[in-house]
């Protein structure tokens, strides 16, 4: 008798994900503008170990044979970002042939091997000339955004099925505004809700541009991370409902719901501004799908010195932590899924990245490289997804972060998250197990994680 397995529904979509910085290299090539990574990295003190997006894998070259590796592991889409400031080197105005052109051809490339494009129009490499105006704090950066996605829907929505605006606008506000350690570096908490403001703005415009240029599908992706409280007490309570609404509400709420949690203004008290009420109709648009990130959860206390949240994690004792000091807790990634749902109600979803850094060994000389920790992560992962599919969740797919070792941001090379790793010094790519487990999961639709799942 067949176990009940965790074979998924028909036609679940499966997938891998990276983004343009962290893997193309070449960031001037053939007439791009900078972007504020490329000026971030080029700080000094900025990175891990002076890493910097110049070389990264290589994908601006090696994209075709980067698209072998997905055909090998059977990937049937590929989420990619592109960088704005290939195609538009000022941000607006003038559109750089050559730079439209490499993601053309990507496209392409991928559609010969049968594998689905999904488009994301900005993870987090704002063109340097927009952040010359303003950046995110500037109202404009709302029409810059939908001027930039009408020239990339109108070159490329002939052929790719599914787009999303932005990646994880959390972590440009919080990252890029509040803390500082991504770009453009600001720490400001008065420019962090402005920023947060416009990005949902621009998300909304974007959309409104899809309707009149696009036929196909368009989404927003939110990087989802769970809240648990440390314990029962009012404070912690509190504590656990303010880091929920800072990470996971303040983007969802206004793309979906049309506001803002009222905890916000709680955080950023004074810093926090009427938003006229006008603007919430141009950031609460009809989406065909919500990608959520989902990588770890938090259990959350009280915590007076940690600013402006006044909330701090907690570790938990005898857990598995990747090398990024995420908690592995599949749970969450259920628990997720069924919290998105109840909250902004039946809306297609996909998991759109998902995976963990773990210290690889050596490739070996025959070739293998066993990464039994991740293997691992991606198998409870997805027992978590077949859970939450259970529970009707209206689940479409799965990405995997990411298909290839690359830039972990600020933190360089240091951090592995690849099905593949990557040899940086001479490019060499080298599937991990957890690659020829995912192909197989492919294969099967799931079926192969019933054997000891
Ligand atoms: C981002 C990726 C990043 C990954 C792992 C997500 O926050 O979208 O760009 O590499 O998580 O940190």
């Amino acid at each position: 008798m067949p176990r009940p397995g965790f074979r998924f529904p028909d036609g679940f979509h499966w997938g891998a994900a990276t983004s343009a910085y962290q893997i193309e290299g070449s960031p001037l090539a053939d007439g791009a503008g900078p972007s504020i990574w490329q000026r971030f990295a080029h700080t000094p003190g900025m990175m891990a170990n002076g890493d910097t997006g110049d070389v990264a894998c290589d994908h601006y070259r090696r994209y075709r044979e980067d698209v072998q590796l997905m055909k090998e592991l059977g990937l049937q889409g590929y989420r990619f970002s592109i960088n704005w400031a290939r195609v538009l080197p000022e941000g607006t105005g003038r559109v750089n042939p050559k730079g439209l052109d490499f993601y053309s051809r990507l496209v392409d490339a991928l559609l010969e091997h049968g594998i689905a494009p999904n488009a994301t129009l900005f993870h987090w490499d704002l063109p340097a000339a927009l952040d010359d105006r303003g950046g995110w704090l500037n109202r404009d950066s709302a029409h810059w955004f939908a001027e930039y996605a009408e020239v990339m829907f109108k070159a490329l929505d002939d052929r790719v099925p599914r787009w999303s605006t932005l990646n994880e606008p959390w972590v440009v506000t919080d990252g890029g505004y509040l803390h500082g350690a991504l770009a453009p570096g600001h720490r400001n908490k008065y420019e962090a809700p402005i920023a947060t403001h416009n990005l949902m703005r621009a998300s909304g415009a974007g959309i409104q541009a899809y309707r009149a240029h696009g036929k196909h599908e368009i989404g927003v992706v939110f990087n989802i991370e769970p809240k648990y409280p440390h314990s029962d007490c009012a404070e912690d309570l509190a504590a656990t409902a303010r880091a929920h609404a800072y990470m996971n509400q303040q983007f969802a709420d206004p793309a979906l719901l049309g506001s803002y949690p009222p905890e916000l203004k709680e955080i950023f008290g004074d810093a926090w501004p009427d938003f006229p009420a006008d603007d919430f109709k141009l950031t609460k648009q009809k989406v065909d799908f919500v990608g959520i990130n989902y990588y770890t959860r938090a259990v959350v206390k009280h915590d007076p010195n940690q600013y402006p949240l006044q909330a701090s994690p907690v570790r938990q004792p005898n857990r598995t932590y990747t090398e990024t000091g995420w908690e592995v807790f599949e749970q969450g990634l259920t628990d997720t899924l069924t919290w998105f749902r109840d909250r902004y109600g039946d809306i297609p979803l996909y998991i759109t990245e998902n995976g963990s850094a773990f210290y690889d060994p050596p490739v070996a000389e025959n070739g293998v490289l066993d990464d039994p920790l991740r293997t691992s992560y991606l198998r409870k992962h997805l027992g978590a997804l077949h859970k939450a599919i259970a529970a009707g969740v209206n689940l479409k797919g799965y990405y995997a972060w990411s298909l290839l070792d690359n830039l972990e941001w600020s933190l360089g090379f240091s951090k592995r998250f690849g099905l593949y790793h990557v040899d940086f010094a001479t490019q060499q790519r080298t599937p991990k197990a957890t690659a020829k487990l995912y192909a197989q999961v492919i294969e099967s639709n799931g079926a192969v994680l019933d054997e000891d799942a």
